[in-house]
């Protein structure tokens, strides 16, 4: 079960410390029941388990998201929640609303970015949100309006008018976020919303869905990005192979799965595995890539002066911060990029 994490604040040491119970008691009168909860939830294709028995709780006005490598089951997770994969088994309800039942009352209210772009190439950019709309019995001219507004806000009303094709992945991404608001949907549902895109285009993208989250959308989406995880996310579970290995906020997964800091060591190539031997016991743990051996230790830069009085001599040594990607290696022994 996914723990029901009470809001966190920062305090002037930096440490998170939960707000007040009362406070959290006080949200829960009426509004506070989880938009999406799903408990033991599973996808099977034929004998294959792409779901294995998730529990998960998203609340309202939360950024959530599932973090895991490809093939871990976040697709699988996300087309049930946007009730375009029936259920295999377990429970699952949106909005207290079972999909099997109700999944156009649950659409109605959702936003959808799915993986990959389906926008009609034979319309313009406007008429792809228009006949969205129309989808959801919103009139023609209401679907103007909201049409326009939303190009504004995805920076694109000067491409009203062009046709997809010639727009870039960035562009096109955009387009299928401003289509999928134009039911003024309370949870939007991204996943991976910003794969193969440039860094530019991806911080256009967090910025739009940064605002999103601030009028008050629920955003739930998932990455293999542990970059944009710890940008957008407040709470997030890590996946693998059908099941979530941890749950948290950014912060808590790294506090409670690494060390504050990585020493990252690089020897010449194919030498790392002997070499390592040599800082054997410095840090707290070691893990051996193909590219470089990361020694994990509160403080990096006196690992690193105990590697040298070791007269152990890398190409190159960095000291940085742990990152959720630490956290993967650390739970499941694989990086998360492939
Ligand atoms: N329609 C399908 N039929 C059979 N297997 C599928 C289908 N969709 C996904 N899978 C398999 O389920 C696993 C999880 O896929 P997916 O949910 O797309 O993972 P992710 O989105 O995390 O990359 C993969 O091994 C994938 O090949
Ligand atoms: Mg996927």
């Amino acid at each position: 079960m996914v723990r029901v994490t009470p809001r966190t604040r920062t305090d002037e040491d930096g440490r998170d410390s939960a707000l007040p119970e009362v406070a959290v008691q006080t949200a829960a009168t009426g509004t506070d029941l989880p938009l999406i909860s799903a408990r033991s939830l599973v996808k099977r294709f034929g004998d294959f388990v792409a779901v294995d028995g998730i529990d998960v709780e998203v609340h309202r006005g939360e950024s959530f998201g599932f973090l895991g490598p490809n093939g871990a089951g976040k697709s699988s997770t996300m087309r049930m929640i946007g009730c375009v994969s029936p259920v295999t088994d377990g429970e699952l309800n949106i909005f207290g609303l079972d999909p099997a039942t109700d999944g156009k009352q649950i659409r109605a209210r959702m936003g959808v970015v799915p993986q990959l772009d389906q926008l009609d190439e034979q319309l313009t950019v406007i008429d792809n949100l228009i006949l969205y709309g129309r989808y959801f019995d919103i009139p023609r001219a209401e679907c103007k309006r909201r049409a326009a507004e939303l190009l504004e806000f995805v920076q694109l009303t000067e491409r009203a008018g062009s046709k997809i094709e010639p727009l870039s992945g960035g562009m096109k991404r955009r387009v299928t976020i401003a289509r999928s608001l134009i039911n003024e949907p309370e949870l939007m549902l991204l996943d991976e919303p910003t794969t193969g895109l440039d860094p530019q285009a991806r911080h256009v993208l967090w910025d739009r869905l940064y605002r999103l989250k601030q009028r008050g959308v629920t955003l739930v989406l998932t990455t293999h990005y542990m970059d944009e995880a710890e940008q957008l996310c407040d709470r997030l579970v890590v996946m693998d192979q059908g099941r979530i290995v941890a749950h948290g906020s950014p912060r808590e997964l790294i506090e409670t799965h690494s060390t504050r800091e990585v020493l990252e060591l690089r020897y010449a190539a194919g030498t790392n595995e002997e070499r390592a031997d040599e800082v054997a016991g410095i840090g707290d743990r070691q893990e051996v890539l193909p590219d470089r051996v990361l020694i994990y230790a509160h403080d990096g830069e006196a690992a690193l002066g105990e590697v040298h009085r070791r007269g152990s001599v890398p190409v190159s040594a960095l000291v940085r911060r742990s990152s959720l990607e630490d956290v993967f290696l650390r739970l499941t022994g694989r990086t998360l990029v492939d």
